[in-house]
Formats: structure tokens, C-alpha cells, sequence
């Protein structure tokens, strides 16, 4: 494959990003009135304002021409048509396939997976009725009450941050607890007053190898059997999702209780399949299927529109010219809603676990940046907190501002201010504040001219600080799917302009075999002689601490 930077697109980006570097979005805006409203586009329920980047129409046509130069449309249609793009594992890539709702079958070495993702999502509907109807009951034959969902990674993120995203639909008939860190703490804080007898827990582990979640299993069967529930009760209150069937079952799992995935379906792409069982669980299989259809819905938004109109393929080559040519090192997302305010976290595994790689397809070191840190926080709050970095610090900080038009008990003056916050930080950001204008503020100051003229250099802000608008009219089910669906078609363009494989995860392998490695020599499995003097010595400190 051509060196990316070899390209003629690239160089071309480059030669723009020159020219255009000393100038200023505030001047852009005042000489173009038509600017904000040209650089705008909305389906799926998202308006996305992108103007204020520091991008002229002749640069995003330029990224455009990068895009489709690094094969983007064959690409697409290789993962929707369920090739083996996941190359390093080959693998099929197709969580686009479990919110499939047309009637398009889908192909995995030569068979529909169709039929089988339809069977899954029957069975969690008849499952998620069964409980909610207190027809599936403990084995004292009290109703379900509580469920505790147990995985890690895309095995947690995913319900986790939905659920509480959409806060608002949550069903009265069940309880959701999640659990996620081998951390003991956690495990024993959820289980600590919940009554056994009405509580079911969801074990989620694409692999069922994940040490963390095998742990907290085990912990929450010893607690279930020590509260008074026997090994034969085990099956009316312990149900797994797994791709790995036979593990879980000489785990203990029954059979039935079992709800299959695939090894199609990425961990950081899998709550669409049973991984969102807990999501069902919590808020109704009616509101699931709707996530699944806005996901849909972003699914041919982004298989069809143009690359101007085409909100994944904007999204994504935006952060690839503040990446590649601003050096951006980090992405920052910023919703204002509280509901919302785990999607900075979700979007860090599914974008940093997706792109955070240095080998392209063919094996090769990069020579360009790749994936950017991730990260942010619900508005306002950071406000009053990171964002002075923003305004002020060294380099840019390309940020995402989210916000919902309406919330759900609405109290006009808080929403009101969580917007007019929003909006003005962006508009901040954007036209940053002059020295001029500074030393003017200080003109009727009794001040020494050369103490004006020092606290106007710190009060100046530079501007010219990049950022997208995304709203919406209320954050449904169907908008949040749509929105997850966006964040990842994203990093899928990403990854296509990066040339690398966005769907496997070997950088996390080596910590999984070493903290075994380590653990083995905690418990005296091994001698400690084979690690490192300063692993010995850590080593030697926790044993001391713990010693009988
Ligand atoms: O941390 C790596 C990872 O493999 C993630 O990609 C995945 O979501 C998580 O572990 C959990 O894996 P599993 O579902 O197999 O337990």
C-alpha cells in the first residue's frame, strides 16, 4: 500500500493546512454570513453544526478526496457485506447486522446470519417479559426485583451507559446494578441488602475468559448459596451471554439460560446483541428494539449519503485534520445532559480500543498519528474545570458539545442556562477574547499602564479553538442509538484514512498474561525470581500487608 503521506491527497491537506494556519474562524464568520448555514447537516434526529472548525469548504473537500483515495466506499461495503475486514483474527465485522431490520440477508462464509440474530432477540424479548411479568421467578417464587449485570469492557460500557442515558424510560418493574471491576469493593457493595431470592444476575463475557468477570460470577454464586439458594436454585437466578456456550456451561450455566453472540461482534461493538440484555431488562424490550432501529437508521445514513451530507464521514475526517495536521493529541466530548454524561467513557473504549494502533493492515509501523485520547465530561461541570486548559493552554483541543432541546421534567430556566452554557462556551472557544479587547476592559481600571498591559496578556484568549454542535431534540432510545451508531462509523473512517485494522486488540493481551503471571506469584504458584526486582519488590510489600 502507498505510504499515506505520500499520497497527493495528503500533501495536498498539508499545503492547506499551511495556508490556512495564522487565520482566524471570528474573521471567517463576519466575512461570510452563509458560513454557519452551509456547514450544517441533520438526519437520523442529529443536527450537526460544524462550523466552527478551522476548515474552509476547499479543505473538507480535500478530506473528502482522502477518503475516497484510501477506498473508503469499497471498504464499507466490505464490512456491511460481512467480508473478514477484522484481518488479524479473521473475523466478519457486523454489529450492523444484529439492528438489521431490513430484509437484506447477511452473509458470513456463505451463511445468513439473519435467522439466528432474530431467534436471539426473540428469545431476550420472551426472557425480558417472563421476568418483568413475574412469570420468571426466584426459587421461593418471589417476582424478580433486582437485576445485577456482571462483565467488563464492551461487556459493561455499553448497558451500563445506556441504561443510565436513558434514565428517563426505565421500566418500575426491575432494579439494574451493575458491577464491572475485580475490585471486591464493588462486587460486595452491589450485592450488600439486595435479597437473594429476588435477585437475578446477568453474566456477560463475550469470551468467558475475562478474569474479572469469572471472579465476580463466582463471588455472587458463594453470596446466593450462602444466603440460603442451592445449586439446583442456580438456574432461575443466574443467566449468561457468551459466544463461548461450552464454557459456559461447565461453568455452571444451564443450557437454556444461555443467550448466544458471535465472534463477528466486537466487545466495544456488542451491545447491540445479547451483551444489551440488561439494557431490555431495565428498560423494556420495546425501547431496546428502538436503540437497535436508531442505530439502523444511522447504519443506512451512513451507507448511502454523500460524503458532504454523510455525519460519520464529517465527524471522522475532522478529527483526522486536527490529528494529522494540527497535532491535536486528544478529542474532547461534552455532553450537556446529565443522563449523557457516560458517553465520554463509551466513546474512549470504543474509539481508543479501535484506532489506539501503530501497524497498518499490511504489518507496516505508521508513520503518521493515529486514534487521539478520548476523553470529557458533562457540561457544565467541566466548565469549572478542564476547559480553562482549553481556552488557554498550549495546542487545540478539538471538542464535541451535545445537547438535547428537551429534557424530561423540563424546568425552562435550568435548560435554558445548560444551552445558553453550551452554546456559549463553543462561541467562546471559537472567537476567543483579544488583547485589544482586554486592555479596553481594563481601560477604567486604576492601574499602572504596565500592569494593564500584564494582566491584559493573561486575560487574552487565543480562539480559533475547534468544536461541533450536535443536538437533538430529546435524547429517545431511537436518537441514542443513532448517535452510538455515528460514534462508530466514525472511528471506522478513521481507522479506513489510518489504514488499520480497527476491530482487533492485542495491546490489552500482554497486561491480561502478565497480571496472571503476577498473580500466580502472589499465591506462591511461582517463583518470584522470574519477575523484574521492582515486580519482586511490589510483590513482596502486598504479601507483607497481607500476611496471616
Ligand atoms: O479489555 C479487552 C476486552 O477484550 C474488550 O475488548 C472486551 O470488551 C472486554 O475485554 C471484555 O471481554 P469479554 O466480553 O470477552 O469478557
Amino acid at each position: 500500500m502507498t505510504d499515506l503521506t505520500a499520497m497527493p491527497q495528503w500533501q495536498h491537506l498539508e499545503a492547506l493546512a499551511s495556508s490556512i494556519r495564522d487565520q482566524h474562524m471570528r474573521d471567517w464568520f463576519t466575512q461570510d454570513e452563509d458560513r454557519a448555514a452551509r456547514m450544517q447537516v441533520e438526519s437520523c434526529g442529529l443536527y450537526l453544526d460544524f462550523s466552527k472548525n478551522r476548515v474552509t469548504d476547499e479543505v473538507m473537500q480535500a478530506l473528502f478526496s482522502l477518503a475516497d483515495a484510501q477506498g473508503l466506499n469499497e471498504k464499507r461495503q466490505r464490512m456491511f457485506s460481512g467480508e473478514a475486514i477484522n484481518t488479524t483474527e479473521n473475523r466478519a465485522v457486523l454489529h450492523t447486522a444484529l439492528r438489521n431490520f431490513s430484509d437484506t440477508p447477511v452473509l458470513v462464509a456463505g451463511k445468513d446470519v439473519m435467522p439466528e440474530v432474530r431467534a436471539t432477540l426473540k428469545k431476550m424479548e420472551s426472557f425480558t417479559q417472563a421476568v418483568h411479568g413475574g412469570e420468571h421467578k426466584g426459587y421461593t417464587g418471589k417476582p424478580i426485583k433486582h437485576v445485577v449485570s456482571i462483565g467488563i469492557g464492551g461487556s459493561f460500557l455499553g448497558p451500563k451507559i445506556m441504561t443510565e442515558a436513558l434514565s428517563p424510560y426505565r421500566s418500575d418493574a426491575v432494579r439494574i446494578h451493575f458491577v464491572a471491576n475485580v475490585d471486591g469493593c464493588h462486587i460486595h457493595d452491589v450485592l450488600n441488602g439486595l435479597d437473594h431470592a429476588e435477585t437475578l444476575v446477568v453474566m456477560s463475557s463475550k469470551s468467558f475468559t475475562t478474569q474479572e468477570t469469572l471472579q465476580n460470577t463466582e463471588s455472587a454464586k458463594a453470596w446466593f448459596l450462602q444466603q440460603g439458594g442451592t445449586q439446583q436454585d442456580v438456574a432461575k437466578h443466574f443467566v449468561a451471554v457468551s459466544s463461548n456456550v461450552d464454557a459456559a456451561v461447565e461453568f455452571g450455566i444451564a443450557k437454556e439460560n444461555i443467550f448466544p453472540m458471535w465472534d463477528w461482534v466486537g466487545g466495544r461493538y456488542s451491545l447491540w446483541s445479547a451483551i444489551g440484555l440488561p439494557i431490555a431488562l431495565a428498560l423494556g424490550f420495546a425501547n431496546f428494539k428502538q436503540l437497535l432501529e436508531g442505530a439502523h437508521h444511522m447504519d443506512k445514513h451512513f451507507a448511502t449519503a454523500p460524503n458532504d451530507r454523510n455525519l460519520p464521514v464529517i465527524l471522522a475526517m475532522l478529527g483526522v485534520w486536527y490529528r494529522n495536521f494540527f497535532d491535536a493529541q486528544s478529542h474532547v466530548l461534552l455532553p450537556y445532559y446529565h443522563y449523557l454524561r457516560g458517553l465520554p467513557a463509551y466513546v474512549q473504549q470504543l474509539d481508543m480500543e479501535s484506532n489506539g494502533k501503530m501497524v497498518t493492515q499490511q504489518g507496516e509501523r505508521v508513520s503518521y498519528p493515529t486514534g487521539p485520547v478520548i476523553w470529557g465530561s458533562e457540561g457544565t461541570n467541566g466548565q469549572h474545570s478542564f476547559h480553562q486548559l482549553i481556552h488557554q493552554g498550549h495546542g487545540i483541543i478539538p471538542a464535541d458539545f451535545i445537547l438535547p432541546l428537551n429534557v424530561p421534567n423540563q424546568d425552562d430556566t435550568h435548560h435554558a442556562m445548560l444551552a445558553s452554557n453550551c452554546f456559549g462556551q463553543s462561541q467562546a472557544l471559537m472567537q476567543g477574547k483579544t488583547y485589544d479587547e482586554c486592555l479596553a476592559d481594563l481601560a477604567n481600571k486604576e492601574l499602572q499602564e504596565d500592569e494593564r498591559a500584564r494582566l491584559a496578556e493573561h486575560k487574552t484568549m487565543p480562539g480559533n479553538k475547534p468544536s461541533n454542535t450536535i443536538l437533538f431534540d430529546s435524547l429517545t432510545p431511537h436518537t441514542l442509538g443513532a448517535l452510538i451508531a455515528m460514534y462508530e462509523h466514525k472511528v471506522f473512517v478513521q481507522g479506513v484514512v489510518w489504514q488499520l485494522n480497527s476491530f482487533d486488540q492485542w495491546g490489552v493481551e500482554l497486561g491480561k498474561a502478565l497480571g496472571n503471571q503476577v498473580l500466580a506469584g502472589i499465591q506462591g504458584d511461582v517463583d518470584e525470581a522470574k519477575f523484574d526486582t521492582s515486580t519482586q519488590q511490589l510483590i513482596a510489600r502486598f504479601k507483607h500487608a497481607n500476611a496471616p
